[in-house]
């Protein structure tokens, strides 16, 4: 798929998310917390659960909902490298029959919705790590 097309499949997933954001219950920042605890910090550091944890090359949520379109790729992440070949979400096809390369994550729009508002509350956690490691000039 060329990155322009890739481009507009997530775009139009970004409008179906809103759509079901919009006519679903509110979403529950507990319910994305706990989601985010159990499934996404194997590989990225998600808040204060695991500062130390998470693969050392992935973003972590803090940094990730700082960005000016932050939220909208908490909204699409699942349509976004690495995560298509492992999140599944019923309703929405598979980019490809490939075996996932890691262990399958399946989730409901409103899950992914919930782990949205949950990333919001993350905008003020610090990203750096508190280390003991002495500086280098
Ligand atoms: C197997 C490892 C792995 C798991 C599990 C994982 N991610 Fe990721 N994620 C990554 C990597 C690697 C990147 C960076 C991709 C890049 O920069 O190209 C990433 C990037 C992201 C981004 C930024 C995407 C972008 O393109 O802007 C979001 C948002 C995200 N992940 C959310 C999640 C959520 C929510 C979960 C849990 C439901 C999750 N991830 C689980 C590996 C993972």
């Amino acid at each position: 798929m060329s990155v322009r097309a890739a481009a507009a499949v997530v775009a139009a997933i970004g409008v179906l998310v809103s759509a079901g954001a919009a006519g679903a219950a509110a979403a529950d920042a507990e319910k994305g917390r706990a989601l985010a605890e159990a499934h996404c910090s194997r590989c990225h550091v998600v808040g204060t659960y695991n500062a130390f944890g998470g693969a050392n090359n992935t973003a972590s949520f803090q940094m990730i909902i700082r960005m000016s379109d932050g939220l909208e790729r908490f909204q699409t992440f699942y349509a976004r490298p690495p995560h298509p070949v492992f999140i599944r979400i019923p309703g929405i096809a598979a980019w490809s029959n490939a075996p996932a390369n890691a262990a399958e994550i399946s989730l409901t729009l409103d899950q992914v919705n919930d782990i949205a508002t949950f990333a919001r509350t993350l905008e003020k956690v610090p990203i750096r790590r508190k280390s003991n490691q002495p500086r280098h000039p």
